[in-house]
């Protein structure tokens, strides 16, 4: 449809209908009563006329519902405007890969875009238009259940896999059938709750969220994402979904935003709870007047807005500017000409799960995982004849995470599947030992599993987090592992020490325990379908773990909130970080640092720094430093190592972050090959907000350094002029 057709179209709406196109409804409502809605708080919405005005609908099923709701819609809407279908595809469709917090450690954009591009397919043929992805909310604190759904606590990361889910999903045009639009979220700093605990207020100077908050989600705009959704917090006093700060002036202004901005669920709703809003009615004004278009679910914007525009009190234009973005949403993705848009029932037969999708989500499972300690343990030998899976995840199927779609664990291979497809000969003995649930206190099964333990030439230890534990609404005051599984390890490590620990959770845990007792310790996260393939063969050698942490694990959930790049002070601890040192910043009782830093990951393999080196140590702004890093693989065998470069601004107008990952690449290195792997250092990159919150560079040396956080090496200086 031309542009000056859409006008035409808006011009031809009564203010009635055009309000419709903000309102989203509950696809389950529908499906489920048959047209006969109720809103969450009671109301009883006349179904007929809210089928016919409404713009989108979220969560659906699959393909034949998408076309039965369109249907139904175009068939009641004398306009004939097309539905925009939403869903929350996070990490796949039916063929799940891992969590994005286990993603960010793959340190690889490609695959993560790979990724992205199957669940598109995916996405595409079950009819969904838009999907609430990439969710980019950077995360210090593991206490917050959702750290799962982010990709990292490192800015540049997070903005990096985002941009690549936003390109991969989007592709180069919505029009055709098999592209998604992203809804990136939530916009902002929905990641740092006070206290870790979920929906909670956030407190942030403006530096620090412009710093390691919001680049992510600009990262995510800039790689084209239509839509983005305001978090449910209130940041610095105002929740997002009115905050107009944040979205008129941040948003609108100085990105150029000019798509859709869509509330969370029930969020314009929640502004009445938050004590901003007196009433439904004066949290409709308040959302549309910071700029919120669509209301997802709550029905307020239906309610109360046809009447706040004929008062005169949200003005008739800013309506039809939203409108427009709704209308453009929908002409772009093509909806006008194909309302189905890519949905396929034949299609998703033959998509879902298939070999292909498989393989990429095996393969990502595999570079995801993260080798914590190895003393020699792993991989397990082939020779061995009888091995004992003992723990709550020992033959588990729920091993997806809290944001996979209903069901989707039904497909994942479990952890002995995996390894009887790999080894059949082996002898498997399973014993679940004890339970993962928290306040779980039943120990009667411990007995059996280390007898068992005994009996076997090697352990797989495999322990964890229930899926329910991490996740929207699920955070955490400690996060040692639940239930009584610390007593199973002690006691399965004391009666053989041949044990390997494998983790399936979804966030960083508290290990420094089990981290004492065990020689061995392999992070799966949640690993999505492919599971217990991706688990065997690590496990056995068929594939070299080569994650690196994405977020660091702490030795004490009291030193949250934990970020590697953090400030430092005017009484830094001296190192070593094993002691208290009276009157500088440290715990009595506990190290600064990590248990596991940020950027920590082993290999079946090594790997030597042998250099880095800068082509110049004085650079003008308009310049560039070329960094060359060689890396020897010292091992023997074929090993991927993630090469990361951080920076440290040592003295600035403002403090700085005592390390900072400014790049990162991903090599492969077969036994004794070296490879030198250069990176680009410009002025933007030495850019901070300073004082008055501009975001600008200062003449003064710089450090460079490889390594990973904490345990950086190779520092080179150069100076900025
Ligand atoms: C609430 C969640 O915060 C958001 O991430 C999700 O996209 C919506 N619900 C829709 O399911």
């Amino acid at each position: 449809m031309t542009t000056e057709k859409l006008q035409a179209l808006l011009d031809s709406m009564t203010i009635r209908e055009k309000v419709g196109q903000l309102v989203q409804c509950n696809a389950g409502q529908f499906i489920q009563n048959d047209m006969e809605i109720t809103g969450p708080e009671g109301e009883l919405l006349p179904a007929e006329d809210l089928n016919r005005v409404m713009g989108s609908v979220l969560t659906f099923e699959d393909a034949a519902q998408a076309k039965a709701l369109q249907d139904r819609h175009l068939a009641a809407d004398p306009k004939k405007i097309p539905l925009l279908l939403m869903l929350d595809v996070i990490h796949g469709l039916r063929t799940t890969y891992p969590i994005p917090l286990a993603m960010g450690c793959s340190f690889d954009d490609d695959l993560m875009a790979e990724c992205a591009d199957m669940a598109r397919k995916e996405s595409a043929v079950c009819g969904v238009h838009v999907t609430f992805n990439p969710m980019v909310d950077t995360a210090r604190d593991a206490r917050w259940g959702r750290i799962l759904e982010t990709s990292s606590e490192e800015p540049l990361l997070n903005s990096r896999m985002g941009a690549a889910v936003v390109r991969a999903t989007q592709g180069e045009d919505l029009s055709r059938p098999e592209n998604v639009a992203c809804c990136v979220k939530h916009f902002a700093a929905y990641g740092a709750p006070e206290g870790g605990r979920d929906y909670n207020t956030v407190d942030l100077s403006e530096r620090t969220l412009r710093e390691a908050y919001l680049p992510a989600y600009k990262a995510c705009l800039d790689a084209g994402a239509r839509l983005i959704m305001p978090s449910f917090n209130a940041l610095n006093g105002i929740p997002s979904v009115a905050n107009r700060w944040l979205m008129n002036r941040v948003l609108r202004e100085e990105w150029g935003f000019n798509g859709v901005v869509i509330s969370d669920y029930n969020a314009v709703g929640e502004l009445v709870t938050h004590g901003v809003a007196e009433n439904l009615k004066d949290a409709v004004r308040l959302s549309m007047l910071a700029g919120c278009d669509i209301d997802m679910v709550r029905n307020a914007y239906y309610l109360y807005l046809e009447d706040l525009v004929r008062d005169g009190v949200v003005p008739e234009e800013m309506l039809d500017q939203a409108v427009l973005r709704v209308l453009k949403l929908k002409n772009e993705l093509g909806l006008f000409e194909n309302p189905y848009h890519g949905a396929d029932e034949e299609a998703e037969k033959k998509l879902y799960l298939c070999p292909a999708h498989r393989e990429i989500a095996r393969r990502a499972a595999e570079e995801s995982a993260v080798l914590l300690k190895n003393e020699g343990i792993l991989p397990l030998s082939d020779r061995i004849r009888k091995a004992a899976l003992i723990g709550p995840f020992a033959d588990e199927r729920h091993l997806v995470g809290f944001w996979s779609r209903p069901g989707a664990w039904k497909d994942a291979v479990t952890l002995p599947e995996g390894i009887q497809a790999l080894l059949p000969d082996l002898e498997l003995i399973i014993e679940r030992g004890c339970g993962a649930e928290i306040g779980d206190t039943d120990e009667s099964g411990i007995d059996r599993a280390v007898e068992a333990a005994r009996s076997a030439d090697a352990v797989i230890l495999a322990l964890g987090e229930p899926e329910n534990d991490s996740g929207e609404g699920r955070s955490r005051a400690t996060l040692t592992l639940p239930g009584p599984q610390m007593t199973l390890a002690r006691r399965v490590l004391a009666a053989n020490p041949n044990t390997a620990v494998i983790l399936f959770n979804g966030r960083p845990l508290e290990l420094t325990e089990l981290d004492e007792l065990a020689p061995a310790i392999l992070e799966m996260w949640y690993p999505g379908t492919e599971a217990g393939n991706a688990a065997a063969r690590l496990l056995f050698g068929r594939a070299n773990p080569c994650g690196k942490l994405s977020a660091g694990l702490p030795r004490s959930v009291g030193q949250y909130p934990m970020p590697y790049n953090r400030m430092n002070t005017g009484r830094p601890k001296p190192q070593p970080d094993s002691q208290a040192f009276p009157f500088t910043s440290c715990y009595l009782d506990t190290p600064n640092l990590p248990l596991y830093s940020f950027g920590h990951g082993l290999s079946y393999t090594t790997f030597s720094y042998e250099s880095l080196t800068l082509d110049r140590t004085v650079m003008r702004p308009e310049e560039s430093v070329r960094v060359t890093i060689r890396v020897r693989n010292t091992g023997s065998g074929a090993g991927k190592e993630v090469v990361q470069l951080y920076l440290r601004d040592p003295v600035a107008s403002v403090v700085r972050p005592v390390q900072q990952l400014i790049d990162y690449r991903k090599i492969s290195l077969e036994p004794g090959e070296v490879k030198e792997v250069a990176f680009t250092v410009t002025e933007e990159q030495l850019r901070f907000w300073d004082f008055d919150c501009s975001f600008r560079s200062e003449p003064g040396t710089f450090e460079l350094s490889t390594g990973y956080a904490d345990h950086l090496l190779l520092t080179r200086t150069f100076v900025l002029q």
